[in-house]
């Protein structure tokens, strides 16, 4: 089957459920910070999912219209809109999946650990609520550094006494898509064959495509691995530039997002084959979290895919090794920020 292809899957549930209309699942799914660059098309890409029951759309403005123009597709899933503190506990109460986008973009020059005085306190309150609302949900951290916000959403949940590390993502399902699209250009490759692993974190050099892991197997020059590596590094930074101010990437963003949850969806059902990436608590490196391909089932993970970690090139070895130390201190600074707090 393939691995983590949003769209195939997408297409075989809407072929059963006459385009969506009916729903063949009915899973609740809130999004924080839905009025923004990615909430908004990510709301509309999950109001097309026929596994989605209750759709609960929460920013601290701007939402009410977000939620009143969705409202309008006819697919099954009845949306709500939740503006500001005194809504986001009944925003959250009895939902499956909660995906969080919200807090601030980079611009030109910034790097997304720039982000971290802002969107630390943004991601430790967001998840404080879902702590004390919806506590078994499966969380999906977008928000950025997703290296430091995910230990910080490790910590509040720990702090809370709810903390199930099987259920806490950060979503690098767009390094995923990206190495998959690059690789398929470069190569010529049918797109929807292409599956490249993406390990370690979401920032810079942290981005570790595992190109020798590709499926189908491919043979890269080295002049080709190290441009493909770099070119997905950098890609969130190739967006930044081209949008000048304007923020950073969201529609990739929220395809890559809704691939994320549907996947998360089809696990809750049953579906006993989902494979995705994503940063989570791991022990495949001395890192306490570590992204990697990951088994999704009704419980969150089921396992880590260690595979993808032997036999790799010399180059991808070395990388592994270079980007430790990074990976390292974001993940540090993320706890220290909730343990240091009063
Ligand atoms: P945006 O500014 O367009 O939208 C952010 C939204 O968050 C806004 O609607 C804002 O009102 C809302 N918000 C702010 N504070 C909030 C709070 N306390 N509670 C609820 N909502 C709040 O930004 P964007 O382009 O949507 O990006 C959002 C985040 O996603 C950024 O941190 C960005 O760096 C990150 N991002 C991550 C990835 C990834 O691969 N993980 C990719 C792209 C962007
Ligand atoms: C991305 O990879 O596009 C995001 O992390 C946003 C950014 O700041 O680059």
């Amino acid at each position: 089957a393939l691995r983590g292809s949003f769209v195939p899957k997408a297409q075989k549930a809407n072929q059963k459920s006459q385009y969506g209309l009916q729903p063949v699942a009915s899973y609740k799914v809130t999004i924080l910070g839905a009025a923004g660059g990615i909430g908004q098309p990510l709301a509309l890409l999950i109001k097309m999912s026929p596994l989605v029951s209750a759709l609960n759309l929460y920013d601290i403005a701007n939402v009410k219209g977000v939620a009143a123009d969705l409202s309008h597709c006819n697919t099954p899933s009845q949306v709500q809109d939740f503006t500001g503190a005194s809504e986001l506990g009944n925003c959250l109460k009895g939902v499956n999946v909660v995906v969080i986008p919200a807090g601030v973009p980079r611009k030109p020059g910034m790097t997304r650990d720039d982000l971290f005085n802002i969107n630390a306190n943004i991601v430790k309150t967001l998840v404080e609520a879902v702590a004390d609302n919806c506590p078994d949900a499966f969380i999906h951290i977008i928000s950025n550094p997703v290296n430091s916000t995910v230990p910080i959403a490790a910590e509040v949940l720990k702090q809370k006494g709810v903390y199930d590390p099987k259920k806490l993502f950060g979503v690098t399902t767009l390094d995923v898509v990206r190495a998959n699209t690059f690789v398929a250009q470069k190569k010529n490759l049918k797109l929807i064959d292409v599956d490249v692993p993406v390990v370690g974190g979401h920032a810079g050099i942290t981005i570790l495509p595992l190109l020798s892991k590709t499926k189908p197997s491919v043979n890269f020059t080295n002049e080709e691995v190290e441009q493909l590596t770099v070119r997905i590094q950098n890609a969130g930074t190739e967006v930044v530039e081209a949008k000048a101010g304007a923020g950073s990437a969201t529609l990739s963003m929220a395809y890559a997002a809704a691939r994320f949850v549907e996947s998360s969806l089809r696990a809750l059902d049953g579906d006993g084959d989902v494979y995705e990436c994503s940063f989570v608590q791991s022990d495949l490196t001395d890192l306490p979290f570590f992204a990697s391909r990951i088994k999704l089932g009704r419980k969150g993970i089921e396992t880590l895919i260690p595979s993808d970690l032997s036999g790799l090139s010399e180059y991808e070895e070395k990388a592994l090794e270079a980007l430790k130390p990074e990976l390292k201190a974001s993940i540090e600074k993320g706890i220290a920020f909730v343990q240091k707090q009063p």
